[in-house]
């Protein structure tokens, strides 16, 4: 591609030249990589690119690169698992491709080097290491082979000796009827437990399969948000006037304009899509008015337009102060104290009198941004009477919800189809954008894509809860667990999204993965007017484990104890109760302390943890899934189902199941989210999609196999297979009853962090409890990623807020971990079976980074003897 022409290069490349690959995830920021494009040889960010440099510039994107490089690449990043969420991609594969243009050959640490500039939040990033090395080398084979065949006398053409170049879409046309299939010399079994690759990995590399904000619709019309410029604030009068005069502005809308319910929530229904003239703003993220207009920059421009006259108020931002009988409300009429959940067992403070020794401490986790790199964006159009919403959320089904419930219509008006999502973590279970662009269009009789930048994205979506913690561990003198006290209050924020449920699980989880006889734990979940605060990966259980394992240390010093020892002495084994009273099956925990015993003996600086953590919602809630298998022919079979795909492989483990269980080609499967198909589930969260669709697609397979006994595929064409699997039988935290199963399942896992001579982190091992492995390459991604997530949490991320307001917008300043800050991470994966899930599966998404906080705060310890006891650490290593 050449430009010639004056305007600003990423539009350019996206909205004049139709070229997604190059993707947004820092809104010109220039932090992220995501839209690294090669200009005359070398990587670019084209966000940072003045048009005017690029007069006569020869420009390459992920579309035209070589065909021989950008198929060895892209299927190099499929097989090797570097495609999680796939948004990064692209922007890493151009890094690549500048790499091989000045070092075909490089080195692991030089493509390390190389990628830096470029953010992962799914990977951990040694995954894609390992595909840009393993194709590399496939084309400098490429190369050798060339060079001696025209070593030989006679060759004219070089093309006559390049290898064949495999068909593109290799992975889908390969025939796999033996449960495998080759594709350029690399083997690729889908049997569930096998490196399948995930599904539509290589078109996702190369940024050729559709993101939201990647899509345009026929007619399309942009909006954007005005937010409320203070946390807490009477709203007099929103005056539009001048806005509705600017350039390209369709319409201005407001509360007013909203013919349903005003609020949504997952939990609490206490979250207004916008607040009316004369409402009181609960924090910085809350939508004031929704401009429609021919493009997304004249909706942003006239946003600003809009004058809002307010009488700022005093606002609550100190959740301490928050909790205190007599503060601010912030939901007037309501106590700020959202809940508390306690649980007793045994009186503490006699077994704290006789402890042979106690560790106390006040421990303190911070507020950190999911930092997802696809924002949120949603497209919504008339379809019908109703609407058709293009979504990236977590829940399809909860999103038709909250939709229908918004515009005043039946649930069955509303659907929603899910696409790829570019990554989630939790962030993206609360609606955002979904709402304002299913009432933009319902009225507008128009599609409507709304797109939040990242500055919004950080304002708007609930993050990490901030915790804090006084807790109190005894143990005997032959250091045995003999009580615990906890006191924890965290920060929710402006609304409820599913706080309430993350000081639950900090409740739950109080013990750790070990064995407790006493305890007194107390969890209190507190409104604020600060940006509010939800699910995010782990749960609260990071929070608590880290105040947990590093009491656990603490006792060690003062008694003596080894500190392995002390951990497989007290840990969580079958027939053993968690805190909660939960009788355990399936406990493969002391596996995994065996599997790290000797490296964690032999280092001289490290921190050791163990986490335990819960598959499925539970507490009382359902967890279950159905599915639909609709043969279609025999080359086409559609399963449909209502999980989230956000790079944790939901679709891939599905096509392996329904394979294993019928022996159906992979290769033939397609998978849809989309509530057209009435398939009612819930929020694609707790680490459960994979134990509850599995067991679906388990009982929908028993009668495919059946028929399939009487008739070829091809003979049940046409018809459709239903599955369903329900959990129904948990129960609440300190519920009456003899038997508490407060979750179906729960994974667990040991972690090590090895410091350096200079006490920064080497290495971490991570030894998990899978169950059952159901893909071994997306296993260790997961785990990969989970602990670049947890060393960030530990050492680095951070999200501070000062009267409401974050200190700091900038993508760069959250901390996020880039390729030279991670050490080696070696994963030990241990399959001790689950009752309950698939094959004996057990949830992997979230407990990868449970333990990673806490044993890097212990190994600081070991090589400092300083107990840190508030996150984040603040050291940023460098091994
Ligand atoms: Fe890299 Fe998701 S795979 S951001």
């Amino acid at each position: 591609m050449r430009v010639t022409r004056r305007s600003r290069f990423f539009d350019h490349l996206r909205k004049e030249n139709r070229i997604t690959s190059a993707k947004d995830g820092c809104s010109g920021q220039g932090v992220c990589g995501a839209c690294t494009v090669e200009i005359n040889g070398s990587a670019k960010l084209a966000c940072r690119t003045k048009i005017k440099s690029l007069e006569g510039a020869e420009i390459v994107t992920t579309e035209g690169l070589p065909e021989r490089f950008r198929e060895v690449i892209s299927r190099s990043f499929a097989h090797k698992g570097a495609v999680q969420c796939g948004f990064c991609s692209p922007g890493m594969i151009m890094r690549a491709k500048a790499l091989h243009n000045v070092n075909p050959a490089p080195s692991r640490d030089e493509i390390i080097k190389a990628i830096k500039p470029n953010l992962c939040r799914c990977t951990g990033y040694v995954k894609i290491v390992d595909a840009i090395a393993s194709a590399f080398e496939e084309l400098n084979n490429d190369q050798k082979v060339l060079q001696k065949s025209l070593a030989v006398a006679g060759v004219r053409n070089e093309r006559e000796v390049l290898p064949k170049a495999p068909s593109f879409d290799g992975l889908k046309s390969v025939p796999t009827t033996d449960a495998s299939s080759r594709l350029a010399g690399v083997r690729c079994s889908a049997a569930v437990g096998e490196p399948y690759p995930k599904y539509m990995a290589a078109e996702t590399a190369l940024g050729a399969r559709d993101f939201v904000d990647d899509m345009r619709i026929e007619g399309m019309v942009h909006g954007a948000l005005r937010f409320s410029d203070h946390p807490r604030a009477r709203v007099v009068s929103i005056d539009v006037s001048e806005a509705l005069k600017s350039p390209g502005v369709l319409r201005i809308f407001t509360a007013a304009d909203i013919p349903g319910e005003h609020k949504t929530g997952l939990i609490v229904r206490d979250w207004p899509l916008m607040i009316a003239e004369g409402g009181i703003t609960n924090c910085l993220g809350d939508v004031l008015a929704g401009v429609v207009a021919e493009t997304e920059a004249m909706a942003r421009v006239a946003a600003q337009m809009i004058k809002i006259d307010c009488r700022v108020l005093e606002a609550v931002t100190d959740m301490h102060e928050a909790a205190r009988p007599g503060a601010i409300e912030v939901h007037s009429g309501r106590s700020n104290v959202l809940e508390t959940c306690s649980i007793r067992s045994g009186d503490a403070d006699s077994v704290f009198a006789r402890a042979a020794w106690l560790s106390t401490g006040i421990y303190e986790t911070q507020r950190i941004e999911h930092a997802f790199l696809e924002t949120e964006t949603a497209i919504a159009m008339p379809e019908d009477d109703g609407i058709r919403l293009y979504s990236q959320g977590q829940g399809v089904y909860v999103d038709r919800k909250a939709v229908s419930e918004i515009l005043g219509l039946p649930a069955e008006k509303v659907r929603v189809i899910q696409v790829q999502n570019g990554g989630g973590f939790g962030g993206k279970e609360d609606i955002t954008v979904q709402g304002h662009a299913s009432l933009f269009a319902w009225h507008l009789k128009r599609p409507v894509k709304v797109h939040l930048n990242r500055d919004e994205s950080i304002t708007m979506h609930p993050k990490r809860h901030p915790v804090w913690m006084e807790i109190s561990l005894a143990c005997d003198r032959n250091g045995k667990f003999t009580a615990l006290r906890l006191n924890a209050l965290g920060d929710t924020g402006a609304y409820a999204s599913v706080g309430t449920k993350v000081m639950e699980r900090v409740v739950g989880h109080a013990t750790g993965a070990y064995s407790v006889p006493v305890v007194d734990i107390k969890a209190v979940t507190v409104y604020t007017n600060n940006i509010p605060s939800g699910a995010m990966r782990g749960f609260g259980v990071p929070q608590v484990t880290f105040a947990v394992e590093s009491c656990i240390d603490e006792l060690c010093r003062m008694g003596g104890f080894d500190r392995w020892q002390i951990r497989y002495d007290n840990s969580l084994e079958d027939g053993k109760r968690t805190a909660t009273g939960q009788l355990l099956r399936g406990v493969g925990l002391k596996k995994t302390l065996l599997a790290v015993k000797d490296a964690f003996s032999m280092a001289k600086f490290a921190g050791l943890a163990c986490g335990i953590k819960n598959t499925g919602v539970g507490n009382g809630m359902t967890d279950d899934s159905e599915v639909s298998v609709e043969i279609v022919s025999d080359k086409k079979i559609i399963v449909s189902h209502g999980w989230s795909e956000m790079g944790q492989g939901i679709h891939t483990m599905a096509i392996q199941v329904l394979h294993h269980e019928t022996g159906i080609d992979p290769a033939i499967i397609e998978v849809k989210v989309d509530t057209g198909a009435d398939l009612p589930t819930g929020m694609t969260t707790s680490s459960r999609a994979t134990a509850l669709l599995g067991n679906a697609i388990i009982d929908a397979s028993a009668r495919i196999r059946e028929d399939l006994a009487q008739g070829s595929l091809r003979q049940l064409a046409g018809r459709v297979y239903r599955g369903r699997y329900v959990c129904d039988w948990t129960c609440k935290p300190g519920e009456k009853t003899d038997d508490p199963a407060i979750h179906f399942a729960y994974g667990y896992a040991t972690q090590v962090a090895i410091l350096n001579d200079e006490g920064a982190v080497r290495k971490i091992i991570a030894a998990h409890d899978a169950g059952k492995i159901m893909n071994r390459m997306l296993f260790e991604g997961q785990i990969e990623g989970a602990v670049h997530m947890g060393m960030g949490y530990a050492l680095t991320e951070d999200l501070p807020m000062e009267n409401g307001r974050p200190v700091s917008l900038k993508f760069n300043d959250l901390g996020i971990l880039r390729a030279d800050d991670m050490p080696e991470i070696e994963v030990i994966g241990i399959e001790e079976k689950d009752p309950v899930g698939p094959y004996g599966a057990k949830g992997i998404g979230e407990i990868g980074m449970v333990s990673t906080a806490a044993a890097i705060a212990n190994a600081l310890c070991a090589y400092d003897g300083i107990r840190r006891t508030k996150l984040p650490l603040r050291r940023r290593d460098k091994s």
